[in-house]
């Protein structure tokens, strides 16, 4: 399967694992990217099953909205059944980098209100070690050149994502270079300098199931115990 069709692939698995695992009248959560974008398509012939959705980002509110499914206000419920997103790479733990789309901060909120967070990747996302993709670092935007000159100080090559704003107002620094050997580690760091929103590790919260492609099908992988 080429990387289109994977995409294809686990955003149906993904839809499939709602089927059998939401209840009915469940809380969804849902992500943002080309990925999540294929798994909201996919999400058509469940409408009826989905209670409501909460949405990581103002492009999944509206491509949501568009498909029917009632959109929920996070501060109006406790706990989200499931939540359904990309990643931009994956560890065999389930660490992983996020934040490609600038979503990350959203994703991040949504992701820890949910009980099961299901990462869809398609194989070129799974890694033995994050790093190799610029850490997304979403930043408040009079704070941008002083948190770049901590996160170089932690080994980085940080540069501003141009003509880019967050849906928070925010910028978003890609930082290259780090060496990201304990990413549990690694985000709390970062997550301390003043006037970083958050980084795109999600280690602390990292995902329960991946469904990954690959050029035969989609492999279920779970986080180890
Ligand atoms: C957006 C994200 C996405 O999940 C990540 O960038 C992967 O995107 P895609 O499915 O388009 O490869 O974190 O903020």
């Amino acid at each position: 399967m080429t990387q289109d069709e994977q995409k294809q692939a686990v955003a149906q698995a993904a839809a499939d694992y709602v089927a059998r695992h939401l209840p009915v009248g469940g809380l969804l959560g849902v992500g943002t990217g080309s990925t999540a974008n294929l798994f909201i398509a996919a999400l058509a012939p469940l409408k009826a099953r989905i209670g409501g959705a909460v949405a990581s980002s103002e492009a999944t509110r509206a491509r949501l909205e568009a498909l029917g499914i009632p959109l929920v206000d996070l501060n109006a419920i406790e706990r989200l059944a499931l939540y359904v997103d990309g990643a931009d790479e994956i560890t065999p733990q389930l660490a992983m980098t996020k934040g490609g789309g600038g979503a990350l901060t959203r994703e991040k909120i949504v992701a820890q209100a949910a009980d099961t967070f299901v990462c869809i990747a398609d194989a070129s996302k799974a890694v033995p070690m994050l790093g190799k993709f610029p850490l997304p670092v979403e930043v408040i935007p009079m704070a941008a050149g002083q948190v770049a000159r901590q996160l170089a100080l932690l080994g980085g090559k940080p540069k501003p994502r141009t003509d880019f704003t967050t849906d928070n107002g925010n910028v978003i620094l890609d930082v290259c270079g780090l060496v990201i050997e304990n990413p549990q580690m690694l985000e709390t760091r970062i997550n301390q300098i003043p006037g970083v929103v958050t980084n795109g590790l999600f280690a602390l919260r990292g995902a329960d199931v991946l469904l990954l492609g690959s050029e035969t099908g989609v492999r279920t992988v779970a986080r180890a115990p």
